[in-house]
């Protein structure tokens, strides 16, 4: 096995969010900016409102949100080096008087009962193992009337019992090949929300050579702090990404995403 060095981490052992954090990558939901705009406009996010961004990785979605319309968010995440990165981007947007995040459960939220008027839910109870748990206390810290904003990845086929594994691998966990659409309907109906709106679409994978292409130039070029690195360690960043998405890519072709709109009772 490859050793680390004193000033580069060992890349290939880095969790999921670690790695994302790494790179310093703004991780957007499911959708990405078409489904902040779906969200802003279709839950009538204003310059009042009041964002709870769960699960918010580098804290892109909310971000996003104060930019668009001068909202003000908290941010939670379990991982701390994505939340260190998600305030960095925060000061380098000037932005500190409206966004605030935390290193945080959501299975125990550090805020009063309902302070949210409304929550960003972008693929993360799929992450949190506890997300029933994780689901009342969103609903708890939410308002009345307030609304949660979910963009979650769902089955419209079932997977392959090995491509799950290499997901897992992938991610750090292994998602259910019940986990259709009815399964999260349901599950975000167990606490006291009503769906109001809902826009769900099919996704395909694409080409190993279109993959390949679009994370070496997003390592290369895009991202603008792994593109100033040493090209040895740009190469070995883009080798374990590429062993990340590779399944996941596969996994498209079984694959939607379901934007949906979910209001406190
Ligand atoms: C795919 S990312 C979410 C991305 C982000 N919500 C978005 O829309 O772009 C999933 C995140 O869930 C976080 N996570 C997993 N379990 C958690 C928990 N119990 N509490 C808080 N965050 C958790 C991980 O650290 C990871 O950053």
């Amino acid at each position: 096995m490859k050793k680390a060095r004193a000033d580069i981490p060992r890349i290939s052992d880095m969790s999921y969010p670690d790695f994302i954090a790494f790179m310093k990558q703004d991780n957007t939901p499911p959708g990405g900016d078409a489904t902040l705009n779906y969200w802003i406009r279709n839950s009538n996010i204003k310059p009042h409102s009041y964002l709870l961004d769960l699960a918010c990785s580098t804290g892109y979605s909310s971000r996003y949100c104060f930019e668009k319309v001068h909202c003000s968010a908290e941010g939670i995440d379990i991982s701390k080096s994505s939340i260190e990165i998600a305030r960095e981007k925060t000061i380098e947007l000037k932005a500190t008087t409206h966004l605030d995040f935390l290193v945080a459960d959501a299975c125990k939220l550090p805020f009063k009962d309902g302070v949210f008027t409304h929550i960003l839910a972008g693929c993360n109870f799929a992450f949190i193992h506890d997300r029933n748990i994780a689901l009342l206390e969103s609903a708890r810290t939410l308002s009345n009337q307030g609304i949660l904003c979910s963009s979650n990845f769902f089955y419209r086929k079932l997977p392959p019992e090995d491509l799950l594994d290499s997901v897992s691998h992938s991610l750090g966990f292994k998602p259910g090949p019940h986990w259709d659409l009815n399964f999260w309907t349901d599950f975000f109906n167990s606490v006291e929300l009503e769906l109001i709106d809902e826009k769900n679409y099919d996704l395909h994978r694409f080409s190993d050579d279109d993959l390949y292409r679009s994370i070496r130039q997003y390592i290369f070029n895009t991202n603008n702090f792994t593109s100033l690195l040493p090209t040895e360690l740009k190469e070995e960043i883009l080798s374990h990404f590429l062993e990340i998405r590779r399944p996941l890519n596969i996994q498209r072709d079984y694959q939607g995403v379901s934007l949906q709109l979910w209001r406190k009772k």
